[in-house]
């Protein structure tokens, strides 16, 4: 959601504004600004729609100044619209303030605020932080780092916040509670951002923002307090990728060299995960061999595609650990009476690091007692900040709005968990461990060969551009392949798509089948429990009502009924999501780009969903 970045140092400002606003339109956004720190009275300029609506309206008189803030806007209190968006300005025009989340309680702020004579021009909640922060600053001396220590204790929500004043514009204020902000440290320049994507041309050093904490950057240096103004030591840390993994590299879209980079993910997941004596290496889990041998219960909470990756985590945890595994929609899952105790663990999976549902879930959980494990992409983020550990994700920076990458590192990562859950359980034995580890390892030669062969799936996804529906079939882990198989063509070719247990058909979605429906029978998970013939049924029952069916089947498998048959490199059941998965991936995007959508920010999508 919203992009945030700040700027201070001997550059013209404009430049790692507008650039750091580029490399953070990934998270979604329908409208962009900037505040420059021009002495006497801010120079703001804001556009509804795409940043190229800001540039353009950016003309030559543009004075040139050495501090700013820029904003992508995510709308939710006010429609999209040039008043709308950020920065807010105080009544004088000389304090400016950007912000990513919800301020809960703006309405009553708001009030409070017109009663002592502001005038608000927006319907933004957003606004009532600038006339705040200007009474407070007046109340402080001229002092913007107290004034926003003061004004975060009366506020309620999730928010990122940024101010500049023109008195003093080289300096820019931040504070974070429940919503990302980093700050790049560098030579005689420093930033703030929404993530560090937006300085990596500029710095490799990095600091981390707790909770509640604000910080204060100047050209020379910075400055963190919590909100009693007690200062905190700096924590700062080494940005490991560098900017050519945050551009195209020649690439279409970001969406396609993410789907390409995903033999390198999965074997950076994998790497250094099996010990000497093939035993699965996973330190950070931070469990002790009785707490692992005395889980009654595994939870695991995530939204859209990680919940997907969580269902995968279902079938493989149950089959090698035997645990109980319950996977949940993190957003639903404080809002009723579960049953967790110290024999719990929770699995929060989250790309991101920042889903409000997820972490709100996690906080949850942890305050009824369950241990909380994290699988994350990235680093320092607030979800594995607040677990108890951390497993990273080796998929590095993931742009595009719809996850691919991202997605089967994931599945690696909780298939890594259930084989060393179950080896330390004693339900494994280190051969049969070595067994499956082995056939992981081939997973990303295997996902090489798919890609390689993708063009004459390309062609055929081009001629069902004009379809308006798609069904997807699965059962056993190709039923959470399908699932994520209908998300993906949702999320980028905005077609009504559904995925369901195969099973399921006959108890109602097979009354949406007619003459020319096109459903995709993901096929290749039956083998091991004899369901393959199953799903083959399902083929038939739907072709025999008229649909079109293509089916992903296994090199060598027999396929009967399909007018389409994609074929993928065979692998033990449990391992084929990484698979059957990519040529989805693949026909989601080819789809887009015939319908003529924006592939990596598809419409009202957001990459960090940082609102509940
Ligand atoms: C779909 C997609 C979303 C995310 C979901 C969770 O392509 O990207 O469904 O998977 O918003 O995001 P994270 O993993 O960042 O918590």
């Amino acid at each position: 959601m919203c992009g945030i970045v700040g700027y201070t140092g001997p550059q013209s400002a404009i430049t790692p504004l507008i650039e750091g606003l580029r490399r953070l339109e990934y998270r979604g956004y329908d409208s962009a600004g900037i505040a420059l720190g021009t002495p006497n009275k801010l120079f703001v300029e804001k556009r509804a729609g795409k940043l190229g609506n800001l540039e353009a309206a950016l003309n030559a008189t543009l004075p040139l100044t050495h501090s700013g803030i820029g904003h992508t806007r995510w709308a939710t209190h006010g429609g999209p619209t040039d008043r709308n968006a950020h920065p807010h300005l105080d009544n004088e025009g000389k304090l400016a303030v950007i912000h990513n989340g919800i301020i809960e309680n703006y309405t009553q702020l708001k009030a409070e605020l017109i009663g002592r004579g502001h005038k608000f021009e927006s319907e933004t909640d957003t606004e009532s932080v600038a006339h705040l922060l200007s009474d407070l600053r007046r109340s402080h001396g001229g002092d913007l780092s107290a004034a926003m220590r003061e004004a975060v204790k009366s506020l309620r929500g999730s928010f990122t916040l940024l101010a500049i004043h023109a008195d003093a514009p080289e300096v820019i204020v931040g504070v974070r509670r429940n919503s990302p902000l980093v700050v790049g440290l560098g030579k005689g320049e420093n930033f703030l951002a929404s993530d560090v994507a937006a300085f990596i041309d500029y710095t490799k050093r990095a600091v981390e923002l707790g909770q509640d904490e604000v910080v204060t950057i100047r050209p020379d240096g910075i400055e963190i307090t919590d909100l009693d103004g007690n200062a905190v030591k700096p924590k700062e840390y080494a940005i490991t990728w560098d900017a050519s993994a945050a551009q195209k590299g020649g690439y279409q879209h970001f969406m396609l060299k993410e789907i390409f980079e995903q033999p390198k993910a999965v074997a950076d997941t994998l790497l250094g995960r099996l010990g000497k004596n093939n035993e699965i290496l996973l330190d950070e889990l931070h469990l002790t061999k009785e707490e692992v041998r005395s889980l009654k219960k595994i939870i695991v909470l995530a939204c859209g595609t990680a919940y997907h990756a969580g269902m995968i985590a279902k079938y493989a945890i149950e089959n090698w650990a035997k645990v109980a595994v319950e996977v949940e929609v993190a957003s639903e899952f404080r809002y009723r009476d579960s049953v967790i105790d110290k024999d719990t663990l929770v699995i929060a999976i989250s790309q991101s690091g920042e889903t409000m549902d997820t972490l709100m879930a996690l906080r949850h959980a942890k305050v009824e007692g369950a241990k909380i494990l994290a699988v994350c992409n990235t680093n320092s983020s607030t979800i594995p900040r607040e677990s108890d550990a951390v497993l990273y994700t080796h998929a590095g920076p993931e742009i595009a709005v719809a996850s691919t990458k991202a997605f089967l590192t994931q599945v690696v990562a909780v298939y890594l968990i259930g084989l060393y859950l179950a080896q330390t359980r004693g339900v494994m034995d280190s051969d049969e461990v070595r067994e499956i580890f082995d056939s992981m390892n081939e997973l990303p030669a295997k996902i090489e060969q798919i890609l390689e062969t993708v063009e004459p799936l390309r062609e055929l996804t081009r001629s069902f551009a004009k379809e308006n529906s798609v069904l997807f079939l699965g059962r056993n882990v190709g039923f959470p392949v399908a699932l994520e198989g209908a998300l993906k063509l949702k999320e980028l070719a905005y077609m009504h798509a559904e995925g369901f247990a195969g099973g399921e058909l006959k108890h109602g979605p097979i009354a949406l089948i007619e003459e020319g429906s096109l459903v995709i029978a993901v096929l290749p998970f039956g083998h091991e429990y004899g369901l393959d013939e199953k799903m083959l049924s399902n083929v038939q029952e739907v072709k025999a009502r008229g649909a079109k069916v293509i089916v992903i089947a296994e090199e060598g498998a027999e396929v009967t009924g399909a007018a389409h048959t994609i074929r993928i490199p065979s692998a033990p059941a449990l391992l084929q999501p990484i698979l059957a998965t990519v040529p989805l991936q693949v026909f989601a995007y080819e789809m887009a780009v015939a319908r003529g959508n924006d592939v990596d920010q598809p419409r009202n999508l957001a990459k960090s969903v940082t609102v509940e």
